[in-house]
């Protein structure tokens, strides 16, 4: 996988949090920084956690994983439970709760519902950047007092290309589901991206090869692989879809594999 962003560092924004920057900065082999760059992508640590900044003017704002509160909170509460198109997709049924690869994580909303519905989930990214987001985005869930008691036992994340990661799993590691959400082309006209998704896109570029990543879920779900797609895209590859799930804006596209 070519590497298609430039180099990425990360700056304490006080000297409370040096010692936790330098532990990300080791884990995710970022550069260290002592103050933000003029220009590009650098991440930030302080009181609200990791941030995704663009230096000068005219970039997004922050960005930055929260499992606890805003958007996530609220599709925790009202986004539809296990009737929800997402879990039905996945095949949540009264009393089975899927094992899940998210192999495409990105900031982790997916995967983060379908733990809160009961799924483990392992979250592979395979983006430094997205990963330390993500790593700071779990930990501050793991400390929420509604969060607590199953963040940590039922999300783990693996840095790495999901390609490889999904080879090299042994039998009994094989997940139910393997679940891709690849980043869609910029600029398609049927597709709304909100500010965090322009900011991946900017960061990272588009998923070239989603093909041979379908292919390798294929081998590894027991039970099947679902693909997000905008409502009015094709299907990811010329491979068929077994079925699909709509909703308003989004279509999973189900591929049976028992
Ligand atoms: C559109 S985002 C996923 C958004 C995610 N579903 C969410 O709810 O936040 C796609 C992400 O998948 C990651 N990705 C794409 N191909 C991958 C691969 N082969 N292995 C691991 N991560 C991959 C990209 O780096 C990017 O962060």
């Amino acid at each position: 996988m070519p590497q298609r962003m430039p180099p990425i560092g990360v700056i304490a924004e006080q000297s409370l949090f040096v010692p936790a920057a330098r532990r990300l900065a080791e884990r995710y082999a970022l550069a260290r920084l002592s103050r933000p760059p003029s220009s590009g992508y650098f991440l930030s640590l302080g009181g609200e956690g990791l941030e995704l900044r663009m230096a000068g003017e005219g970039g997004h704002g922050p960005v930055r994983v929260d499992f606890a509160a805003g958007a996530m909170a609220h599709r925790r509460r009202f986004g539809g439970g296990r009737g929800q198109a997402l879990a039905r997709a996945v095949g949540l049924k009264p009393g089975y709760n899927p094992r899940v690869w998210d192999a495409t994580a990105g900031l982790g909303r997916d995967g983060f519902v379908l733990a809160s519905l009961g799924c483990q989930v392992t979250l592979c990214e395979r983006s430094a950047v997205v990963a330390a987001l993500l790593d700071d985005g779990l930990q501050r869930a793991a400390l929420d007092p509604e969060l607590a008691s199953w963040v940590e036992t039922r999300l783990s994340l693996v840095n790495q290309d999901a390609r490889e990661a999904l080879a090299k799993l042994g039998q009994e590691q094989r997940p139910d589901v393997v679940y891709l959400d690849p980043m869609y082309p910029p600029g398609k006209a049927h597709v709304l991206v909100k500010k965090e998704m322009r900011a991946l896109q900017q960061l990272l570029g588009a998923d070239t090869d989603s093909a041979p990543l379908l292919e390798i879920a294929l081998a590894s779900a027991r039970r099947r692989v679902v693909v997000k797609r905008p409502q009015r895209a094709g299907p990811l590859t010329a491979r068929p879809p077994t079925a699909a799930v709509t909703s308003k804006k989004t279509r999973y596209d189900l591929y049976v594999t028992v």
